[in-house]
């Protein structure tokens, strides 16, 4: 695992953003599985600065994203389909058919998760990008009592959504999502991951230096073979 600490979350936007923009300029094909959330914001900016001026093309890049609300319309402004639009794709020259969500509207969310893991499996992702919880969860995998495989309609806890319903000011913060399971993340050739701020400091001190166990998903990362971790100093206060 390799760590890089930055003193602000706009560096760390413009180094993670280089890795993402030299990969596709190697790749132009390449497979992104993408994260929603504050964390990689300034990573889409930097991405879609680069693509306004010509320095990097998504064309041909294919993307997955790992979570989306169940029961909240796609039109809504929080739903991770509308961010991702609202934040990365509408900047760019992505095509929609490359672009992939998890259904959260799908009448069988089973099928749903089952048609999703095996266009992700045929796809291969090369870079995962990811942001954490303030409690270790990674995608919507939240703690358990053991590491979720593949896709599945989680029940968000109180802690995850007592951090997100500050952006839901018209509806009400939806309380299950659809998530990438913790198996399909760990499948990705490579692990990008951001985290901002003191309240991801025990999480990521966890993630460091504590056991891997299925309590704080994103200990899980310990056993992948190339991670890259990129954090500000108060995320990484405790290490
Ligand atoms: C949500 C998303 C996660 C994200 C997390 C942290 O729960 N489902 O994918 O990593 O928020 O978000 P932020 O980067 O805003 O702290």
């Amino acid at each position: 695992m390799k760590i890089f600490i930055f003193d602000n979350a706009h560096q760390i936007g413009n180094a993670v953003g280089k890795l993402f923009v030299d990969a596709i300029n190697e790749k132009p094909d390449i497979v992104l599985g993408l994260a929603t959330g504050a964390s990689p914001v300034p990573t889409y900016k930097y991405i879609a600065k680069q693509c306004a001026g010509g320095k990097v093309s998504l064309k041909d890049v294919k993307t997955y994203n790992l979570d989306e609300y169940v029961n909240l319309p796609k039109s809504d402004k929080n739903s991770y389909y509308s961010f991702m639009h609202h934040e990365l794709f509408d900047h760019t020259d992505i095509k929609e058919k490359n672009v992939h969500f998890l259904n959260g509207n799908a009448r069988d969310t089973e099928k749903e998760c089952r048609k999703y893991d095996e266009m992700l499996e045929k796809a291969g992702v090369d870079i995962q990008l990811l942001g954490v919880g303030r409690n270790g969860h990674i995608g919507f995998n939240e703690p358990s009592i053991c590491f979720s495989k593949g896709s599945f309609k989680v029940k968000l806890t109180q802690s995850t959504i007592n951090a997100n319903k500050k952006y839901f000011d018209e509806n009400p913060m939806p309380t299950e999502a659809l998530t990438m399971g913790v198996g399909s993340i760990m499948k990705a050739k490579k692990i990008v991951l951001i985290a901002v701020g003191n309240e991801k400091a025990d999480a990521i001190a966890a993630l460091v230096h504590g056991d891997v166990t299925p309590v704080c998903p994103v200990s899980i990362l310990q056993f992948h073979h190339d991670v890259e971790i990129y954090l500000d100093k108060a995320a990484a206060s405790l290490l």
